[in-house]
């Protein structure tokens, strides 16, 4: 079996592992990226249109790291000719006490202060009479943040895409890893038909991260979840919503928390998404995602929009899910680093990492060459 040698390869050519790619290119490394499916397929975490843009955060680093990825997606924007993230305000709103996955509303109000980055403090009343929501508790209270809004996936994934190839790095999809043998020189990388050899690999497999560390002795603790989306027709030309998400204290089936945005600013129509963030029915094998909405999440959805988004049409068009693994321990967001035992291996994976792409994949890149990075990441590691 012939052996194919590069510096780094990355596996996973989702848009973290894209931006590794090109940070790694950047740096003169003869990178290739292996993909199990097709080139930027939707089966993994890096699907579908949009994704929030917050810089909100009830952990002050993470705030401060989406600050961070500000200036680099500003530079992506300029090799893209457009823009990628658009500021359409971040609502944050609900039972403020409520902790969940996504954070707390007044543990991340304490953030904006302590960063010093404005919001303004809204009523229930208030969000009703300027965001157009409907039959809100009194007691929910919230802040919209002006930076926030959403960022553009796909074309996110095509500028990297488009910035990988011109940097020279090589691609094979269709091509899954079986298993990654590192030792003191480099790592051996065993797909189906080949084997190749790299003095670095970066894993940025998202959910099927899992099985190509275990046998490394490494733990990556998640929780994998399909997660439904899906879209209502906004009915007045005249309003558009700001991105948001509802904190509600869970009921006995579900996390009960939803979230939305408003028209996808790049592209015409009428669609808007709006989601519930449900962590219910957690699975183990990313292969048996089976990427259909779950019907009883659909309808609580429907219900939701029926109940207090009086704008849109409360049939939900284009239902699908999304495939997500999110830390088991919701403080840490998701795994980066080294793990221990497999130091020429660097891993990022889980957690609603879009905001970090461009951050995170030159992050990687950093930790293979120069063996360290300039946020502290640590308490990320394995
Ligand atoms: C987030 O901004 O992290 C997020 C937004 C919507 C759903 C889940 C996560």
């Amino acid at each position: 079996m012939p052996t194919h040698h590069h510096d780094v390869i990355v596996v996973g050519g989702g848009a973290i592992g894209l931006a590794a790619a090109v940070a790694a290119a950047r740096r003169g490394l003869g990178v290739l990226v292996l993909e199990q499916f097709a080139l930027l397929h939707e089966r993994g975490s890096s699907s579908g249109a949009e994704r929030q843009w917050r810089l909100q955060y009830s952990q002050e680093d993470l705030a401060r790291l989406t600050v961070a990825a500000l200036p680099m997606w500003a530079e992506l924007e300029e090799a893209a000719g457009r823009r990628l993230v658009h500021r359409t305000g971040s609502l944050w709103f609900g039972d403020t006490t409520t902790a969940t996955n996504e954070g707390q509303v007044t543990a991340a109000v304490d953030v904006l202060d302590r960063v010093g980055l404005p919001y303004e403090w809204l009523s229930a009343r208030q969000i009703e009479d300027r965001y157009r929501f409907a039959g809100l508790p009194s007691s929910y209270e919230g802040f919209i943040q002006p930076d926030g809004g959403m960022v553009d996936v796909r074309a996110t994934l095509w500028v990297l895409h488009e910035q990988a190839r011109a940097l020279g790095v090589e691609f094979r999809d269709h091509t899954r890893v079986h298993e990654l043998e590192p030792d003191d020189d480099g790592v051996t990388v065993h797909t189906g038909h080949d084997r190749h050899r790299a003095g670095h690999v970066v894993v940025t497999a998202g959910a099927f991260t899992g099985p190509l560390l275990e046998p490394l002795g490494v733990r990556f603790d998640v929780e994998l979840y399909e997660m439904t989306t899906t879209y209502f027709r906004a009915l007045d030309p005249g309003f558009d919503y700001p991105t948001w998400f509802a904190f509600q204290p869970p009921t006995e089936d579900d996390t009960n928390l939803f979230y939305g945005f408003g028209r996808l600013p790049w592209a015409a129509g009428d669609l808007v998404r709006v989601s519930p963030d449900f962590e219910v029915g957690e699975f183990h094998d990313a292969y048996e995602a089976g990427y259909t909405a779950n019907p009883v999440h659909l309808s609580r959805t429907a219900e939701y929009v029926a109940a207090h988004l009086p704008s849109l049409d409360p049939t939900p068009v284009r239902p699908g899910s999304c495939l997500i693994a999110l830390p088991k321990d919701p403080d840490r967001q998701f795994y980066f680093g080294r793990p221990p035992g497999a130091e020429r291996v660097v891993v990022h994976g889980a957690g609603w990492a879009f905001k970090y792409v461009p951050l995170l994949g030159r992050a990687c890149v950093d930790l293979v060459v120069d063996g360290r990075t300039e946020h502290d990441l640590s308490r990320f590691a394995f």
